[in-house]
């Protein structure tokens, strides 16, 4: 594993062993125990999107493993004055030992990776969102025991969080059915690529436009905002389409007595979901918030280690 840009990159092997280094991590801060393991290292984080939860765990999480983390703003940087990805990745890979970015394009991701000589994560795109769906894979399998097995169902925007979470249940043999409004469906290559790679694992992907078809008999569901970075100008044509999809008591019923709600937060009540379901006895968003730190501190002890 070079870097985390997407999780169709990496093996089923490497998926487990980020989160079972994940657990390790957690145990150990939870004991008090230190694990300097990125000791004088630095890591450089872009964003050029809004954070709390990314920014936050990941520059914990750096200064947990003994290294350091510098928090980059886009406009501040000269990228957001038209210097190229090509000569930023090639002047920061002399300075640091890994970038972690948050941006729009998914593409100027994989040229950072690409032209860079050190790890990069990809810390959010339009297109993905793997730290995050990693968190969340640590979470079920905290509260489920496992992974293997249990079907997650996703209601909601076709966005960033619908497709990390589709690979991630490819690879950890999960099966995931996801239901979106007409017109707001997921990206066609990332759905026939977790197909492809959910075939070879042995699980099942369900994409739908009926949010009880998707959520019937889930041990896992899961929603994210209807209006995503970038798509402020659309949130009042989004709320429309989106009426059917609220995740509230009514289509939660349909799921397992047991099941755990998911969000990877900013959440916004009573429009993806409803107060009782966010803040009632099935929400797990405060554990799922917090495994960002650990999750990601799996990520960064993987790539930059020596
Ligand atoms: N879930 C998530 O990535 O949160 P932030 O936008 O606050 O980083
Ligand atoms: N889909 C959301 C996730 C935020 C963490 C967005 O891209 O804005």
């Amino acid at each position: 594993m070079k870097h985390l840009l997407s999780l169709h990159d990496i093996t089923t092997e490497e998926f487990y062993q980020i989160l079972d280094t994940a657990a390790k991590l957690k145990k150990e801060l939870k004991a008090g125990i230190p694990h300097p393991i990125l000791k004088g290292k630095s890591m450089a984080m872009i964003f050029t999107k809004s954070s709390t939860r990314t920014r936050v765990s990941f520059e914990t999480g750096m200064f947990q493993l003994g290294g350091h983390a510098l928090y980059l703003n886009g406009n501040d940087i000269q990228l957001g004055r038209g210097e190229s990805i090509y000569d930023t990745a090639n002047v920061l890979s002399r300075f640091v030992d890994g970038i972690m970015i948050r941006t729009f394009a998914h593409s100027d991701v994989e040229d950072l990776a690409k032209y860079g000589s050190v790890p990069v994560i990809n810390g959010l795109t339009d297109l993905l969102h793997p730290c995050q769906a990693l968190a969340d894979f640590l979470t079920i399998r905290e509260h489920k025991g496992r992974l293997e097995g249990l079907k997650f169902a996703y209601i909601g925007d076709g966005n960033n969080m619908a497709h990390s979470l589709m690979y991630a249940a490819a690879k950890a043999k999960m099966d995931i059915a996801v239901a979106t409004p007409k017109g707001y469906e997921c990206n066609a290559e990332v759905a026939e690529n977790a197909k492809a790679d959910a075939k070879k694992s042995g699980s099942n992907i369900t994409i739908t436009y009926d949010p009880v078809e998707a959520i019937k008999d889930a041990d896992v569901v899961c929603t994210d905002t209807w209006t995503s970075m970038g798509q402020e100008a659309e949130k009042a044509e989004r709320i429309k389409a989106f009426g059917d999809y609220q995740v509230n008591a009514k289509l939660f019923a349909n799921a397992k007595g047991d099941a755990i709600f998911l969000h990877c937060l900013p959440a916004y009540r009573g429009y993806e979901v409803t107060e009782d379901i966010i803040d009632g006895p099935h929400s797990v968003i405060f554990d799922e918030a917090e495994n960002r730190l650990h999750a990601q501190k799996a990520v960064m002890a993987i790539l930059m280690a020596d």
